[in-house]
This record gives structure tokens, sequence and C-alpha cells, in this order.
């Protein structure tokens, strides 16, 4: 069984990778194709551990915190071959020098890693020199133009490069998050050459899985939770005559750009983007026993 997108997992355990890889194989499809996680998963998932062995400790030490995150890409590596995105740590006042020195370290990992940057303007920076030596995944993507920025940011790049667009986080602003990834799409595959793979990110129920699939969107990354639930539906396709069901969520309309600009004329600014930063970055330190 094959779908047009590649099917990847979002989470923060290599355990529940495994039960998740299984359950995909012992029904007839390939297996996890890859897997995507950032520093809240991570930080949820750690805090989870230190409980289970009883530590009477509610925190972890920064060098632990790192060396757990690397330990789980490293199991999550034992587990799929495919690409792995690991999220560099900052807040919104993190250079992106300070993100390639985490990017590089990153890379020497695990042989399959995929450095995430946030879709700022020190992400963007950042993620315009990693292209060149690794592969790399602009996370917390909000809007078209970050899209753009993205795409002409990495134009050279000799390595993959990924955008993943926040559906279910639009969705919870009212808006059309699926509407946002069909436009990247449509933007890419009329003006582009192919080298930013799209992953539908934020996924939160199936029918989000369904229309990605129906857009044949490069790659959709889906949670254990609602993975399973589609699984055990017997993953349900789209029918010829599908149309998304809105939810009367408002719509993002498409907006006529051209990738020709430099990435830093496109406006790559976006609320929801520094919020997602900062989130990331406050259970980050709430893991570390620190408030922001
Ligand atoms: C994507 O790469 C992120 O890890 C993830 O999809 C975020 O999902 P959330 O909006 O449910 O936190």
């Amino acid at each position: 069984m094959n779908f047009p997108s590649l099917i990847f997992l979002d989470g923060g355990s290599p355990e529940e990778a495994k039960k998740a890889d299984e359950l995909l194989k012992n029904s007839g499809h390939p297996g996890i194709q890859g897997q995507t996680t950032n520093p809240s998963l991570i930080a949820r998932s750690a805090l989870k551990k230190l409980k289970f062995h009883g530590s009477p400790r509610v925190y972890l030490r920064t060098s632990e915190a790192l060396a757990f995150y690397r330990q789980t890409v490293e199991e999550m590596a034992g587990i799929l071959a495919g690409p792995i995105s690991v999220q560099v740590i900052g807040d919104t006042d993190t250079s992106y020098k300070e993100y390639l020195r985490q990017g590089q370290e990153i890379l020497t990992w695990i042989p399959n890693a995929v450095v995430k940057f946030p879709c700022t303007y020190e992400g963007l920076k950042a993620a315009s020199i990693a292209c060149h030596h690794g592969p790399v995944n602009m996370t917390l993507a909000f809007s078209q133009t970050q899209a753009a920025a993205v795409y002409t940011a990495t134009r050279n790049s000799k390595h993959p490069v990924y955008i993943s667009p926040f559906v279910g986080r639009l969705d919870d602003q009212g808006l059309n998050g699926m509407a946002l990834v069909a436009n990247i799409l449509r933007m890419y595959r009329s003006l582009g050459d192919g080298h930013v793979k799209v992953i539908a990110a934020s996924i939160r129920r199936i029918d989000h899985i369904i229309y990605a699939i129906s857009l044949a969107c490069d790659i959709i990354s889906i949670p254990f939770s609602v993975l399973t639930a589609w699984v055990n539906l017997g993953f349900p396709v789209p029918h010829q005559d599908f149309v998304y069901d809105t939810h009367h969520l408002i719509d993002i309309p498409y907006v006529n750009l051209l990738l020709t600009r430099d990435y830093l004329e496109y406006a790559y600014d976006h609320e929801m983007t520094f919020s997602g930063v900062s989130a990331f970055f406050a259970d980050w330190q709430k893991a570390l026993g620190k408030s922001k």
C-alpha cells in the first residue's frame, strides 16, 4: 500500500515510532517514512521518563536534556531510515550563528538528521547557509510569503529542503490551515523547481490526512493518536468526488508571488511563528526547571 504522500510520525518517543512503524507494516504499508520532533515533544517525553523511573527530581540539567534529545533521535534512527527532523533550541532573540552552531552539532548525531529552523529572520538566515551542509526543515510556517522566502533562501541547496506549514494551529485561529498547504503546493508546482518538499504538519484530524493525500502533498507528519485512528479505520483515502469540509474555517486566499526575489524581500514575519518559537522554548525551559 502506497500513497502519493509519504507518511512521517510527529512525536518525541522512540517507543511510539516503533509501534507506529509496526502498525503500518502490519497493515500493508511500508512503515514510517520519516519522523519530525520538536522541543515541546522532547521535553514532555523527557519529564515522563524521569517520573517513570521514580526520580524525586522534576527537571533535567541542560546537558541531560540535550543528551536525552540526542539519545531519542539515535533510537529513532535505529527504527526508521527516513529523514528525522531535529529542531534547534532557541527563543525569539537567538542569533542565526547560534542556530548554525546547533545545526552543525545535530548533523553529527545521526546520519539521517534534518535540522529544523524556524521561519524567522534568524532561522531563514541560518537555513540559507546550513542547507549547503545538510538537509533543513523550515518549521512554524504560517504564510505563503514565508514559503516564498524559504524557497529563495535555499535555492541552490545541495541537500533536501522541507517546509512545515502548521495546519492545526491555523485551524485553531479559525483559519483554514489546509488552504495554506494547497497554496504553497500550487505556488511551488507552478513556479518552482521542486527543491522544497512540503510537510503538512500540526495534523489534528483524519480529514487533514485525506485532504493532504488528495493534494498529493509531498509528506504528512502525523501524531501517533491520529495516525493510529486513521490506520484502524483502514486508511481512508479521498474518493474521486472528495470535497474537503472546511468546518466554516476562513479561507486563506492564494497570493500571486514570484519566486525570484531575495528571501529577505518577502514578508516573512508572522506573529504565530514568533509565539510558536516562544512556546517551544518555554516548554524546553520548563523541563530544565527554569521559567522564562
Ligand atoms: C511539526 O513539525 C511539529 O512538530 C508539529 O506538527 C506541531 O504540532 P502541534 O501544532 O500540534 O503542536
